[in-house]
C-alpha cells in the first residue's frame, strides 16, 4: 500500500490544549486497543491509522498488553509508522503505558519501577521508537508507594524515553498526590486518561473531572462510545462483526438489557433530532464543556472513524437536552 498524507490534513480537525502544558491533543484520537493485535488484518489497519491522519488525527493511543497477543498491537502500529507514516514521526503523538498483567511472575503488573522501567524498554522495542510522546501508569496500585511509581515515569522521561507522561484510571485524591510529587520532580505530567462517557460518569464522582480542572491538567476520554454502545450498532441485533459479536472479550452481549436498548433508542432519537448519529453526539457530549482535552475513540474500519470526526463543529446542546440526557442515562437505576 503506498500512503501520501492528504494536504488538507490539518484543515478541519480542531486541537485543544492539555491542561496548562504546551501539548495540544486532536479533539478526536484513536486508541489501537481493538482491531490491532496480530489476528487483525494489516490492511485495514492501515486503512485506519491512514484515513485518521487523514482527518487531524494526530494521535494513536496504545499500551503494553493491547493485542490479542500482548504486545502485538505495539508490533503492529511500529510497523505502520516505520512504513508508510515513516515521514510523519514529528507530526504524530504515540503513547502507550504499563500497569496491568502483561509477563508472568511479580515484575509485569502494577506500579514498581522495575516494571515500568522494564515495560518502556519493550514497548519501545516492540514500536521500534527511541521515545513515546506520552508514557502512561495505566492503572492506581494500592501497594505500591506513589513515589516509587511517580519516581519511575520521572526516570523515564529524564531518560530520554518518553517526552509527557500521564496518569490513567486514577481518582481525583490520588491524582492530587501524583501531581505534588511529579511537580517536585519537576516532571511534565500533562494528561489522565479514564473511562467517561454518557453512560459512565464515574469521573464526576470520584473527583478526577474536578481536580484535573483546578490543578489545570488535560483529560482523554476513553470508551466514549460504551465500546460500541453508544452509536446505532446493537439497535437491531448483534451484528456478527460487533465487537459483541465478534471479540467478547471486554463487552459481551449481557450488557445489552432491556432498559440499556431502551436507553440506546431514546438517544439515538435525540441524536436524530440534533441531525447527528448516535456516536456524534456521545463525542459532542464529552466535550460539551472545556474539561476534556480529547476523546480516544476506537474503530473496526475507517468508514467509523471518518463519521466520528465530523460532530467537532456541532458540540453545543440545550439545558434542555442535556438534563434529557442525564434522565436517560439514569434509567438503568430506577
Ligand atoms: N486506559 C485504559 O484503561 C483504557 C481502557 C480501555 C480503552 N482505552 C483506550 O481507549 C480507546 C478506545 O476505547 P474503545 O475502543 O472502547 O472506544 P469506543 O469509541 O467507546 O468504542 C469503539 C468501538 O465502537 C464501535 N464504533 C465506533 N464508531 C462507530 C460508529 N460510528 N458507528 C458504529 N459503531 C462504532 C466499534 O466497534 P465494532 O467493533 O462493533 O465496530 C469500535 O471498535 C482504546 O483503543 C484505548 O486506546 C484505554
Amino acid at each position: 500500500m503506498t500512503y501520501i498524507a492528504s494536504s488538507a490534513r490539518y484543515d478541519t480537525m480542531q486541537y485543544n490544549r492539555c491542561g496548562k502544558s504546551g501539548l495540544l491533543l486532536p479533539a478526536v484520537s484513536l486508541g489501537l486497543w481493538h482491531n490491532f493485535g496480530s489476528n487483525a488484518d494489516m490492511d485495514n489497519m492501515k486503512a485506519m491509522c491512514f484515513r485518521a491522519f487523514d482527518l487531524g488525527i494526530t494521535h494513536f493511543d496504545l499500551a503494553n498488553n493491547y493485542g490479542p497477543e500482548y504486545g502485538s498491537a505495539e508490533y503492529n502500529c511500529g510497523r505502520i509508522l516505520h512504513g508508510e507514516l515513516a515521514g510523519y514521526r514529528d507530526e504524530l503523538i504515540v503513547s502507550t503505558k504499563a500497569g496491568y498483567d502483561m509477563w508472568p511472575g511479580p515484575y509485569g503488573d502494577w506500579g514498581s519501577r522495575k516494571y515500568l522501567i522494564a515495560s518502556i524498554d519493550q514497548s519501545l522495542k516492540r514500536m521500534g521508537l527511541e521515545y513515546v510522546d506520552i508514557f502512561y501508569h495505566h492503572r492506581m496500585d494500592p501497594k505500591t508507594p506513589l513515589e516509587e511509581t511517580m519516581g519511575a515515569l520521572d526516570s523515564i522521561v529524564k531518560s530520554g524515553k518518553a517526552l509527557y507522561v500521564g496518569i490513567s484510571n486514577y481518582d481525583g485524591p490520588t491524582m492530587a498526590r501524583a501531581v505534588e510529587i511529579l511537580e517536585d520532580l519537576k516532571c511534565p505530567f500533562v494528561i489522565n486518561q479514564n473511562r467517561y462517557s454518557i453512560f459512565d460518569r464515574t469521573i464526576e464522582l470520584n473527583g478526577l473531572k474536578k481536580t484535573a480542572r483546578r490543578l489545570r491538567k488535560g483529560i482523554i476520554a476513553f470508551s466514549p462510545l460504551a465500546q460500541g454502545l453508544l452509536t446505532d450498532r446493537y439497535l437491531n441485533g448483534i451484528p456478527a462483526d460487533s465487537r459483541i459479536g465478534s471479540d467478547g472479550r471486554f463487552l459481551q452481549a449481557d450488557a445489552l438489557t432491556q432498559v440499556r436498548l431502551e436507553q440506546i433508542r431514546k438517544l439515538n432519537e435525540m441524536a436524530a433530532g440534533r441531525g447527528q448519529t448516535l456516536a456524534q453526539m456521545a463525542l459532542s457530549w464529552i466535550l460539551k464543556d472545556e474539561d476534556v482535552t480529547s476523546v480516544l475513540i476506537g474503530a473496526s474500519r475507517p468508514e467509523q472513524i471518518e463519521q466520528n470526526v465530523s460532530f467537532i463543529h456541532q458540540a453545543k446542546f440545550t439545558e434542555n437536552e442535556l438534563a434529557e440526557i442525564d434522565r436517560i442515562s439514569l434509567m438503568d437505576r430506577e
